[in-house]
């Protein structure tokens, strides 16, 4: 007899990527050699003086339980950066992936509604769901070359029965980076509707030319008190697979938070806490050379994919992804990106997996670089010209 599984599970979809690999594994087993432009996973190496702080706290013992709401000299660090009180306001979490889930699970009543800028990072629907919310899409378009989220549609999209809007500035998978005049826009439509901002800043560290992050946490204070910042190591200094990331939010909130994170995960373990809090300490120019990296990738995928009919590619402001424009191609970005896969040996990530506002869009990450993004790069012009 089969066992019956929750009804809860029934609510979950595989994230875009997974269902993705899922196709390029099928293909790989029957012999076909693929490119990838389509993770989102940095291809440094972390820092060697983050390693190094890692392997010293192992060799000095630090491999006991944690603090639960992170490790002190780390929380120091965060809310020293933040200027948030380290004892109330600050946990260590599993990644920014449990901020997310404890934040969700720390302000949700059932059925209340999530607003997610469409489209977007397509890892927000499922612990919305699973913490009882409804996502609700608020349509964003490509306006001036850019992906734009305008104030009023946030504003007709909200019920009485809207808790939150979910925003991530750099935007994945888009690459708006939001201006301060935008925030302010933002933020009066969630101070008046009485509404909590989870504000995903993962892509912070990486922007371009005269974009800028600005955090929604200065925009005001009467915001900061009803927003919950998360943020992680992740992407920033290629900490991926340490599973390490930060939130910070009044107390009443950071509690509730930690009261979840009870349950779970326990926090990161104590010597990979270590090693973060050298990350915020140690020296910063693994950052910027990182970043400089990036924005020389991006040059060069100008270089390779402007010019191709119906194809333009929309300059990222932030973070690593460029969004082609295939709208001009008249088919589903599932289909375009299943022949690109097929016939020209190179994935991307379809835009319509991030949302229906998507539709017509190719999402190409730089995260990796060298030889893979030449080829991948070539691949893609030539499909992409191939219709
Ligand atoms: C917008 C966004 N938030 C969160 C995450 C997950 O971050 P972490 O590795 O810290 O769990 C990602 C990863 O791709 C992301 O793109």
């Amino acid at each position: 007899m089969t066992v019956r599984l929750s009804s809860r599970v029934d609510s979950l979809r595989p994230t875009a990527v997974n269902s993705i690999l899922a196709e390029v594994r099928q293909l790989q087993a029957e012999g076909r050699e693929l490119v990838s432009l389509m993770r989102g996973e940095p291809d440094f190496k972390t820092p060697a003086h983050i390693v190094d702080a890692a392997e010293r706290a192992l060799r000095n013992g630090r491999t006991g339980y944690p603090d639960n709401r992170g490790e002190m000299p780390l929380r120091q660090a965060i809310a020293d950066k933040l200027h948030y009180d380290a004892g109330t306001e600050v946990l260590v979490t599993t990644g920014a992936t449990f901020g997310i889930w404890a934040a969700l699970t720390a302000i949700l009543e059932p059925g209340q509604e999530v607003l997610l800028p469409d489209p977007i990072y397509d890892a927000y629907q499922s612990p919305i769901a699973l913490a009882g919310g409804v996502a609700k899409a608020v349509p964003c378009s490509i306006e001036n070359g850019r992906f734009t989220l305008h104030a009023a549609a946030l504003d007709a999209s909200c019920t009485p029965n809207t808790r939150a809007l979910l925003l991530n500035t750099p935007w994945n998978p888009v690459g708006t980076v939001f201006t301060r005049r935008e925030l302010e826009a933002i933020a009066e439509v969630v101070l008046r509707r009485g509404l909590v901002l989870l504000s995903d800043e993962i892509y912070e560290a990486i922007t371009y030319g005269p974009h800028e992050h600005v955090s929604p946490i200065s925009i005001s204070p009467e915001l900061r008190e009803r927003t919950i910042y998360i943020n992680s190591f992740s992407k920033t200094y290629a900490m991926t697979g340490w599973r390490i990331g930060y939130c910070a939010a009044p107390a009443a909130i950071t509690q509730a938070m930690f009261l979840v994170l009870q349950q779970s995960s326990r926090g990161p373990a104590t010597f990979v806490q270590d090693a973060a809090a050298e990350a915020l300490r140690g020296p910063q120019e693994c950052v910027s050379a990182m970043r400089a990296e990036y924005a020389q990738r991006l040059q060069r995928l100008r270089q390779v994919l402007d010019g191709i009919p119906g194809c333009p590619v929309l300059d990222p402001e932030g973070g690593f992804f460029a969004m082609v424009d295939a709208r001009g191609l008249e088919q589903p970005s599932i289909e375009i990106r299943r022949r690109l896969m097929r016939d020209h040996g190179v994935v991307v990530a379809h835009g319509s997996a991030y949302g229906p506002s998507g539709e017509g869009t190719l999402r190409v990450s730089f995260a990796s670089g060298g030889a893979t993004l030449e080829k991948g790069l070539q691949r893609l012009r030539e499909g992409l010209l191939a219709r």
